[in-house]
């Protein structure tokens, strides 16, 4: 015990945040093998959410036939089937789960809260991922040095995660924190190990909620999916350098045929982003709306729309704020802008048409 806290804290002792002695303790310390030998063939996000995981793996593993350790892996390695790998080994705790995962070529039972060291020698693989796990990891530090030891120089370290979690084993600082500082936690898990280049993140909320999903009729947005990830430091330069991805709503349109569209919004009374038809909004009567004269707004509230959608990554990560903005074309002035919007519903009431 004085060994296993001495290695956590001695990697601890670099990093730039502070550390409370009981950040990593959880409400509940017995044994993982417990909690986790009930089968659990359940998804842990919705379908939607799951597939923004699915393509993140699948456009960030550039490697031919690579060696892929799914570690703290359960049914599903959301390894999409266009990777052709050599090998994807998965370490977790269910058997079952494990030996239903059609991913895996071969199934390591290891505790890693128990031990860290992960059963692997230097240099195997080419990726690790680490999906929705990560606020189980009581001791974090000597894992993502761990990661650093197994990977090969240039592999690929992904870190996967929401915001939904079994509380009783996750550890305090992650459970205390909310979305902001479970990226700066990560972020600083990657840094303070000195084994991997600078972190990229990827953001992809404020995305509506599939229909079919359970929680649908709750009006929540689909659950929102944060990654980072980062390559083992290397003495070589990849040929190949991994894409720089940090959204799930690929490119934006292409400027000339926006430009375009937008041009021809007060004929068709269509979005530019999104093509669907505008709604008519009646200006509401107060004193934050009087810069406006009129008495109609055209706005699309299409949930999907590219425009929308994205807003809400833009405004996070610019303000950190949880709000996003919608097209609005202004009748009297001829004129397109963007209405901030502090939820999907917000301005609904007012639609007339
Ligand atoms: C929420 S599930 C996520 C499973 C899978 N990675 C996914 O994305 O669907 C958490 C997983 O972490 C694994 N796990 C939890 N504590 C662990 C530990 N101490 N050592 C190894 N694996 C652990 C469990 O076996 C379980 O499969």
């Amino acid at each position: 015990m004085i060994h296993e806290c001495k290695q956590q804290h001695d990697i601890m002792s670099k990093s730039k945040l502070t550390y409370s002695p009981d950040d990593f303790t959880r409400f509940d310390e017995s044994n993982d093998f417990t909690f986790y030998s009930q089968d659990r063939f359940v998804n842990h996000l919705d379908s939607l959410a799951l597939s923004s995981v699915r393509s993140l793996i699948g456009e960030l593993v550039i490697e031919d036939n690579p060696v892929i350790l799914d570690l703290m892996a359960g049914w599903d390695s959301h390894i999409p089937e266009s990777i052709r790998s050599k090998k994807v080994v998965g370490l977790g705790l269910n058997r079952n789960e494990l030996d239903n995962n059609p991913a895996l070529n071969q199934v390591v039972i290891h505790d890693i809260n128990a031990d860290p060291i992960l059963p692997f020698p230097d240099d195997t693989f080419d990726v690790v991922v680490n999906t929705l796990s990560i606020a189980y990891i009581k001791r974090p530090f000597e894992v993502f040095s761990e990661v650093g030891r197994i990977l090969r120089q240039g592999g690929l370290f992904l870190v996967i995660f929401s915001n939904r979690m079994f509380l009783k084993k996750a550890v305090k600082i992650w459970r205390e924190a909310d979305d902001d500082e479970r990226i700066i936690l990560v972020e600083d898990f990657f840094n303070t190990t000195g084994k991997f280049e600078k972190p990229t993140l990827f953001i992809s909320r404020g995305k509506p909620r599939p229909e079919s999903d359970k929680y649908f009729h709750l009006g929540i947005p689909s659950d929102p999916v944060y990654a980072l990830y980062a390559d083992k430091k290397s003495t070589f330069t990849r040929r190949n350098p991994r894409p720089n991805i940090t959204s799930a709503y690929g490119k934006p349109l292409d400027n000339r045929e926006l430009r375009a569209r937008e041009k021809s919004v007060g004929k068709t009374l269509c979005c530019p982003h999104c093509g669907e038809r505008l709604s008519k909004w009646a200006v509401p009567d107060n004193p934050f709306c009087q810069t406006w004269d009129n008495e109609y707004m055209f706005i699309c509230f299409n949930d999907h729309c590219p425009y929308y959608v994205r807003g809400w990554e833009l405004m996070y990560r610019q303000t950190n704020k949880t709000m996003s903005y919608r097209f609005m074309y202004n009748p009297d002035k001829d004129c397109t802008m963007p209405i901030p919007v502090p939820s999907a519903k917000a301005l609904k009431d007012g639609i007339i048409l």
